[in-house]
């Protein structure tokens, strides 16, 4: 079934970037020029996706304002004759059609997914966390949606990653079936140093079916108050198939400091304008091999 709407979560707090993210949410912090949520966005628009629901919280109007139009800044930009920027600005408004739904409360990733559930309605949807950079020829959420048209079901995007970082992640043990593709058996959510069932790790683009916001509305927050997503998948998996899929691609955690620099030197050096200059620059920090 085709995928046409897409969910981007982004109403957490940001506390691991704090104090940058004390007001300006780490969604638009840039990786060079441009805010992290403008690449999630470019993925999903490439990917033909024709709808983004934004879940928001406090201090996210600028959010919703960067996908706007801005009347006085185009006026400026036309009269100092700056088409080029102009150009830049405009396509940001027109890249898909956006509907933002404010998380009161930050009550974790799965409430967070709950609030789109009006708006999804009852077709499959695409999750993309608006602080998970992934860079790839072919965008990650669209790998996804290619696999997913053979499938019911939800489809998780995985990555290998070192044993020494499972209990980082929610970690899936599965069976593989197909090329890049595992049958998911069991998910344990940042599993304890050395008990992980596998170096295969969720990241943040998951296609899920609308019988998870069902689910959703009954799992019980942790102990932290918060409603889990991967609660509501083990839950979901004993209803329908998971499959998780090894997709193709570099991926940043933007929302922590290492993985943040990382995305800014990748993206930094392939940047046409600055790619050369920051290369040289970087050899000049470590002059002897
Ligand atoms: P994170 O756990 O990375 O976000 O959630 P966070 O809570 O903002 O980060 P730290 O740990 O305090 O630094 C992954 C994604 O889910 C969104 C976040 O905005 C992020 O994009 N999220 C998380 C919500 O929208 N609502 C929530 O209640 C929690």
């Amino acid at each position: 079934m085709k995928v046409k709407k897409a969910v981007i979560p982004a109403a957490g707090f940001g506390t691991r970037f704090l104090p940058a993210t004390k007001v300006v949410p780490k969604e638009l912090l840039p990786i060079v020029d441009k805010p992290t949520i403008q690449y999630i966005m470019e993925e999903v628009a490439s990917a033909g996706i024709e709808e983004v629901i934004l879940i928001t919280g406090r201090e996210k109007g600028s959010i919703e304002d960067h996908f706007d139009t801005s009347t006085e800044l185009e006026n400026h930009l036309r009269k100092k004759k700056r088409e080029d920027l102009l150009k830049i600005v405009q396509e940001i408004s027109g890249m898909v059609t956006l509907v933002s739904v404010r998380q009161k409360e930050p009550l974790g990733l799965g409430h967070a997914i709950l609030c789109a559930r009006k708006i999804v309605g009852k077709d499959p949807f695409a999750v993309l966390l608006g602080d998970d950079l992934i860079d790839a020829k072919i965008p990650c959420i669209g790998q996804m949606m290619e696999v997913y048209q053979n499938m019911e079901g939800a489809l998780l995007a995985i990555q290998k990653v070192p044993r020494q970082e499972t209990h980082l992640y929610g970690i899936i043990k599965g069976k593989k079936v197909m090329d890049r593709v595992y049958s998911v058996e069991e998910m344990v959510e940042k599993p304890e140093k050395g008990k992980a069932p596998s170096n295969l790790a969720i990241i943040g683009r998951y296609i899920l079916p609308p019988r998870i916001f069902d689910i959703l509305e009954r799992v019980k927050p942790d102990k932290r108050g918060e409603i889990q997503l991967t609660d509501g998948l083990r839950a979901l998996n004993r209803e329908v198939p998971i499959y998780g899929y090894e997709f193709i691609g570099d991926r940043y955690d933007a929302g922590d400091k290492l993985g943040y620099l990382q995305a800014n030197l990748s993206f930094g050096l392939k940047h046409p304008e600055i790619g050369s200059k920051l290369k040289k620059y970087l050899m000049t920090l470590f002059p002897y091999p």
